[in-house]
């Protein structure tokens, strides 16, 4: 069985992101649970398959991708750090591999660390998979009104589609922004060091990184 599986599937990982959620409903932020961690997942799917990376590789990446934001249920601040010991103890408990173990710990321990180069290829893939998920759905007020600069921008995006261009060592981001919403500068004011991420992460990857916010290339 896939360590994907394993963990998407067990009742333990669950109630920690549900309470990542929780923590940060309660902060009045974006989703932050299974959604979000089920949608990382994806992108990193087809991320690393475009690239042509080993199923192995993608599964680690995977369940690195699932687990990265596991942290938000005991303390948003040093999330990542949190987020690894609590990971390397859940996948100790599923019996996954001591290897496969520390390297999914050290992913998701270092997924927020800008001033850094990726620690590696799959680490980069986590990246740039959680720094282009803006989404509409991520927003969980319902009153327009209560919006912060963080709602207003994840609302605004109607699309997102990212995607891999392997042989012109390219990857894309292509965003539909409804500008009524929030404005172009806005996103940047807010995703500045988001877009930054991907740099270096597209970087690591060998890759460039390119933004279009509709259908006008920013980067
Ligand atoms: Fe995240």
């Amino acid at each position: 069985m896939k360590y994907f599986d394993l963990v998407s599937n067990n009742e333990e990982v669950k109630i920690y992101l549900i309470q990542s959620d929780k923590n940060f409903k309660s902060l009045g932020y974006t989703e932050q649970g299974l959604l979000h961690a089920k949608h990382t997942a994806e992108l990193i799917d087809k991320i690393l398959k475009s690239l042509e990376f080993k199923e192995q590789d993608i599964d680690i990446a995977k369940t690195a991708g699932f687990l990265h934001d596991i942290g938000c249920a005991v303390a948003y601040p040093e999330h990542s750090r949190s987020g690894a010991i609590i990971s390397k103890k859940l996948l100790h408990k599923l019996n996954i591999p001591i290897k496969a173990t520390i390297n999914i710990a050290s992913i998701i321990g270092s997924h927020e660390d800008i001033d850094m180069i990726p620690i590696s290829d799959l680490a980069a893939a986590v990246m740039i998979a959680d720094k282009t998920d803006v989404r509409r759905e991520r927003v969980i007020k319902t009153d327009f009104k209560l919006f912060d600069q963080h709602d207003r921008v994840h609302y605004a995006v109607v699309k997102n589609s990212l995607n891999i261009l392997k042989n012109e060592r390219k990857i894309k981001l292509q965003l539909v922004i409804d500008t009524d919403i929030c404005s172009v500068l806005e996103y940047f004011d807010l995703f500045f060091s988001r877009i930054e991420f991907c740099k270096k992460a597209a970087g690591k990857l060998g890759l460039s990184f390119e933004l279009y916010i509709n259908d006008v290339k920013y980067l």
